[in-house]
């Protein structure tokens, strides 16, 4: 595995493999890598000739300054992670790389981001899609691997490729958890001994309240009770427990073919999301 910070680097290597006829995958992340983005490297890998994984901590999209400050920085250990997977390139770009001075283009997908966590995080997403673009155009990558974790963020990015043009595959992958449930994320490590014993909590009412809506009970009903049940486990505050259509994020009465149920929720100071299909 080489790791490149320049740009021409990457794009020379990317033109030989393109000139063999070789297909490439990317995997764009943050780093702070955990079994949940190692599975995408590893659909990349079954899929793809060649596979680059993006490490950039991407500062367009933390609508806190203190957020980007605290983000998990272990590229030392992200690049030990990767080594064995039979990845080709480690992208990791400066910030000034990819946001020289007199950067001035924004990727604004509309409507989609107004819901769900675009409500809560005010420009996170054109800060996605910003970068998403980028690196997309940079890599020059035949498909691109994300996760199903964040739904809303999957469905963003097929909206941009589509609608740009950009010649990559969106491939989807399924979210990883945890043995109790709890899908993988960096910011579980923030989670206290006693909070981390709560975490699942999120995952099993929302389970249950699918269950529940499939055997007919009103999803009102059902989602209030789930939101119960959080609340007394001990998280502080939920930011929404909601259906809506898997595809454009319209919100839906109950479950219906496509139908997603999502949830943000607050405990100890940090953040959880997750989703299921209905
Ligand atoms: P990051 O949070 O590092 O996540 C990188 C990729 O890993 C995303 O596609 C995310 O959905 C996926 N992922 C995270 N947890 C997962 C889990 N438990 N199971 C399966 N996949 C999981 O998402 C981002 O970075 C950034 O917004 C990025 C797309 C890189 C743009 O900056």
């Amino acid at each position: 595995m080489r790791t490149f910070r320049d740009l021409s680097q990457l794009r020379a290597r990317v033109r030989d493999w393109k000139e063999a006829g070789q297909s490439v995958g990317v995997v764009p992340t943050m780093g702070a890598l955990h079994a949940g983005h190692l599975s995408l490297v590893q659909a990349a890998r079954a899929a793809s000739d060649r596979v680059i994984v993006t490490l950039f901590v991407n500062p367009k999209q933390f609508d806190k300054p203190e957020d980007l400050a605290k983000y998990p920085r272990t590229e030392e250990a992200d690049a030990k992670l990767l080594q064995p997977m039979g990845v080709d390139v480690l992208f990791t770009p400066d910030p000034a790389a990819i946001y020289p001075p007199g950067f001035a283009t924004r990727v604004t997908v509309a409507g989609l981001p107004d819901v769900l966590c675009g409500a809560h995080r005010p420009g996170h997403f054109d800060g996605v899609a910003t970068v998403v673009t980028k690196l997309l155009l940079m890599t020059g990558a035949d498909a691109a691997f994300f996760g199903e974790k964040d739904w809303q963020q999957l469905q963003i990015i097929r909206r941009l490729v589509l609608d740009l043009n950009i010649p990559c595959r969106v491939v989807p992958c399924t979210t990883v958890r945890e043995p109790d449930g709890l899908a993988l994320s960096s910011r579980n490590a923030r989670l206290s001994p006693g909070d981390r014993l709560a975490a699942p909590t999120l995952h099993r009412e929302m389970a249950k309240a699918a269950a529940a809506m499939a055997g007919g009970m009103a999803s009102d009903k059902a989602l209030s009770a789930a939101r119960a049940a959080i609340l007394r486990a001990g998280f502080s505050e939920i930011d929404y427990l909601e259906v809506r259509a898997g595809d454009t994020l319209a919100p839906l009465e109950g479950p219906a073919p496509g139908a997603h149920l999502f949830a943000a929720a607050w405990i100890g100071g940090v953040r959880l999301i997750d989703n299921i299909g209905l």
